[in-house]
């Protein structure tokens, strides 16, 4: 933080005479009379020179013309109160933060649909998560790709292509709701006919030896499927660099197995191959009729990517149920010594519904994603009847946004309309409510702000401030931690003093001109910094409410 910056750095030297080399970490404040503490000194308070490190840092702060006032609360436990009537300008331009880094090349690998199936509810906190991160990481300067990584190969294609021949369905005339339906008939058919299975596995094998028929067959469920999952994601506000899937990757895994077994790196083990490394469970790299895994493909992808663009950090936002999946993958990457890079596992819980069962239609299936919009825009629309479709569209996916990433990703949570839709409540309604009405008083007072200044006067004023401060720590938080949810609770604590210092007065009809410039100065760094806040959670501000 810019203001604190130099005075800590002036504390570190201090330190640096004792000896003690230590980054001085602030946090904000528990307390209300102050704005920050300092706390990761409080390990030095038996240093033998403790009381003159103290004096020397009671001399500095008092001396500083950004402290208003300090306390040891104990040994160099500290805590700070900002003096804001020194800030003429504000700072809210990140790029005066030392957030923005040197560009890191990060792949966030999210969404995850399987070609045959439509979006569903189970979809949307990956598509949620993964956008911000994508977002967040663009604000500080890392160069994003994202890829969607379809399942877009193997047995459930082998099924849906098996069902069709049965069925004597042209492939080529099906539409995407048509395959919608096939898909869960022929995952069916899988598990109760011995005679079907047979037959997907024969298809499967001549998928995998890119048999021209299958691959053309192939070729169209996949093209539908995609151009279905674009419709869809385009409503959501989401798009991909990438539509690769598994697909992508299957002629590399020949030579990856080929490679392995001459470094001993996997073995048969009862007609299956596993990896050599000692692990319970085993580590399975091929079933034992020799059709491939996920992890198979997921550790091809690997190499795909590392050959192609060679990225520093991978992201998978996937649920929490592919845990172990994860763990396998990242620890075999490790012993099969593939180049070393840096992959995490951004696990998420569950969406349920109201009652905190997993969410599904009236007659048992899987909820569509399209299903939950249309139910929560008509629902929206109900209440604000004189909103037009594209505010009412841009609210509701605002709402399936926000909601979302508001939960910790590890916690599960329960999708709950009437409280998501709440005006009053800690909702995605009520914080495009917020920037509506800053929007219209500045529209409103026609005053240039450009070159004016800040003046504090009240402490709802003084409290905004400092949380607009506070927003590149809340960035930082998000990021480090791959967790959303800071930054969507700032936006609402955000939100919520800058409607007590709205309601505090009736700003446009103020007669002090330099009160009111300052009020809507003030006003004005809300908007910009709560846009950009917008921006990082993937939601779009509305004009109108
Ligand atoms: N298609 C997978 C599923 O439905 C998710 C893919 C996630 N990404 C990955 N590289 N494994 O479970």
């Amino acid at each position: 933080m810019k203001i604190l910056q130099e005075l800590l750095s002036e504390l570190e030297e201090n330190l640096q005479k004792y000896e003690i080399f230590e980054e001085i970490d602030f946090k904000i404040s528990k307390t209300a009379d102050f704005d920050y503490q300092i706390n990761n000194l409080v390990k030095y308070q038996n240093h033998e020179k403790i009381n003159s490190i103290s004096e020397n840092f009671s001399s500095i702060l008092s001396q500083s013309n950004n402290i208003e006032k300090f306390e040891f609360a104990d040994n160099l436990f500290i805590n700070l109160k900002l003096n804001l009537n020194k800030i003429s300008s504000f700072i809210n331009n990140l790029e005066e933060t030392n957030l923005v880094q040197d560009s890191k090349r990060i792949l966030i690998d999210y969404g995850g649909p399987n070609i045959g199936k439509p979006l569903h509810v189970g979809h949307l906190r990956s598509l949620n998560i993964g956008r911000s991160l994508k977002k967040l990481n663009e604000l500080i300067g890392n160069k994003v790709t994202t890829d969607i990584h379809l399942g877009d190969w193997g047995m459930p294609v082998a099924q849906i292509i098996s069902f069709c021949e049965l069925n004597e369905i042209d492939i080529k005339s099906l539409s995407a709701d048509q395959l919608i339906d096939i898909y869960p008939q022929s995952a069916d058919l899988y598990k109760n006919s011995e005679e079907f299975k047979k037959q997907a596995q024969i298809i499967n094998k001549k998928l995998n030896q890119s048999e021209k028929e299958v691959i053309n067959k192939w070729e169209f469920l996949r093209k539908i499927s995609i151009e279905d999952l674009k419709k869809t994601l385009k409503i959501l506000n989401h798009d991909f660099d990438l539509w690769h899937g598994e697909s992508s990757v299957n002629h590399l895994i020949e030579p990856m197995i080929e490679s392995l077994k001459k470094e001993g790196k996997v073995d048969y083990d009862e007609g299956a191959l596993v990896s050599t490394e000692d692990a319970d469970p085993k580590i399975l790299i091929t079933k034992s009729d020799g059709s491939y895994l996920y992890l198979t493909t997921d550790l091809a992808t690997i190499l795909d990517r590392l050959d192609s663009n060679d990225f520093d950090t991978t992201l998978y936002v996937v649920d929490s149920r592919q845990k172990l999946h994860f763990e396998q993958l990242f620890k075999t990457v490790e012993y099969f010594n593939f180049e070393k890079r840096d992959f995490t596992h951004v696990d998420f819980g569950t969406i349920n519904d109201e009652e905190g069962k997993p969410f599904k239609t009236r007659d048992g299936g899987t909820k569509k994603l399209l299903s939950l919009y249309d139910d929560t825009f008509k629902y929206i629309n109900k209440i604000n009847e004189n909103i037009d479709n594209e505010t009412i569209h841009k609210l509701t996916n605002t709402v399936l946004t926000y909601s979302d990433l508001l939960t910790n990703r590890k916690t599960d949570y329960k999708f709950n309309i009437k409280k998501f839709t709440n005006i009053s409540g800690k909702t995605g309604i009520y914080i495009q409510y917020a920037q509506v009405r800053a929007k219209k008083i500045l529209n409103k007072s026609k005053i240039n702000l450009d070159n004016k200044e800040l003046s504090i006067s009240t402490i709802s004023e003084r409290n905004l401030i400092i949380s607009l401060l506070n927003l590149e720590l809340y960035i930082k938080q998000s990021i480090t931690f791959n967790e959303p949810h800071h930054l969507a609770n700032y936006l609402y604590e955000v939100c919520n003093l800058f409607n007590v210092f709205y309601q505090e007065e009736n700003i446009l009809s103020l007669d002090n001109h330099e009160l009111k410039t300052s009020k809507l100065l003030l006003t004005k760094y809300f908007l910009d910094n709560i846009n950009l806040v917008f921006n990082s959670l993937g939601l779009e501000p509305v004009d109108e409410m």
